[in-house]
């Protein structure tokens, strides 16, 4: 990565970002073993203080290391700069995961120079896994390479999905996901967009939907997958934007090109 990406104590982005997600999934491991403060933000969204203690540490980190960068937090906003280089955080994916004491959620951290993703953290603090990719450079699950799965020799392919806080959307996911329904295919519902697409990276699934998703829930899962050996697309085949709300992540298009055309 670029000289100019040291911070102002001379670290690289990684090293800063890693350590910003692993301070802040110290705090949701502690919180999340003690009673949890919940408020609500929105139908079935919801808000918990662990997510508000996250974003805070990851942010200070942040503007401490790289003063001069913007910023784009889920919970506090945009804190913008002049810079080119901009930071996109998810505190806590899996709120609603967390909220009711299912142990799988994760921080995401991303580092966008205009509209490029340069560099992706996703790390679920329960399982001590940081998944990490950097452009160029492959993608890492604690420190080993991961890529896609190829098509397995098994009559069972995995497909995760999730509905999100849109009713519309999530309707439309359940008739999409019944549109798929065959003898072959287990579902998972994730209930973390990020972890959901950070699996396809690592092959444990083989396929990733949703229909309305935020910048900070899929930007460092985008360059995983990438990374890995896979493609993000939105619904009209384009490459996946963190602007794409609509996405489906998969390790192999052209192997499940039936799969994926029935979807649509
Ligand atoms: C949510 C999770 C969930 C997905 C929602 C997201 P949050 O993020 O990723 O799985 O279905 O669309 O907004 O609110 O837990 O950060
Ligand atoms: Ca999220
Ligand atoms: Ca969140």
């Amino acid at each position: 990565m670029k000289e100019m990406l040291l911070s102002s104590t001379g670290q690289d982005a990684k090293t800063v970002a890693i350590k910003a997600a692993r301070e802040a999934g110290a705090i949701l491991r502690q919180h999340f073993y003690r009673k949890r403060k919940i408020e609500t933000k929105g139908n079935r969204n919801l808000v918990t203080e662990a997510d508000l203690l996250s974003e805070k540490c990851i942010l200070n980190i942040l503007q401490e290391e790289f003063p001069g960068h913007s910023i784009l937090c889920e919970e506090s906003g945009k804190h913008d700069t002049e810079s080119q280089y901009r930071w996109i955080i998810d505190p806590l994916d899996g709120t609603t995961n967390y909220a009711f004491g299912i142990g799988h959620f994760c921080v995401s951290i991303a580092l966008m120079e205009g509209n490029d993703i340069l560099m992706g953290i996703l790390y679920d603090p329960l399982k001590e896994e940081l998944f990490e990719a950097q452009a160029g450079q492959g993608a890492y699950l604690n420190d080993s390479p991961i890529s896609v799965a190829s098509l397995r020799n098994l009559n069972t392919i995995v497909i995760g999905f999730d509905l999100g806080y849109s009713d519309t959307a999530s309707k439309e996911i359940l008739v999409r996901a019944n549109a798929l329904w065959n003898p072959n295919i287990t579902f998972r519902l994730m209930g973390s967009g990020a972890l959901g697409i950070g699996y396809v990276a690592c092959g444990r699934t083989d396929l990733y939907f949703h229909r309305s998703l935020y910048p900070w829930d899929i930007a460092a899962a985008i360059l995983l997958v990438r990374e890995a050996g896979g493609e993000v697309t939105d619904w009209e085949d384009n490459p996946a934007t963190i602007r794409s709300s609509e996405i489906i992540a998969c390790g192999d298009f052209s192997a499940y090109k039936s799969l994926i055309s029935a979807l649509k």
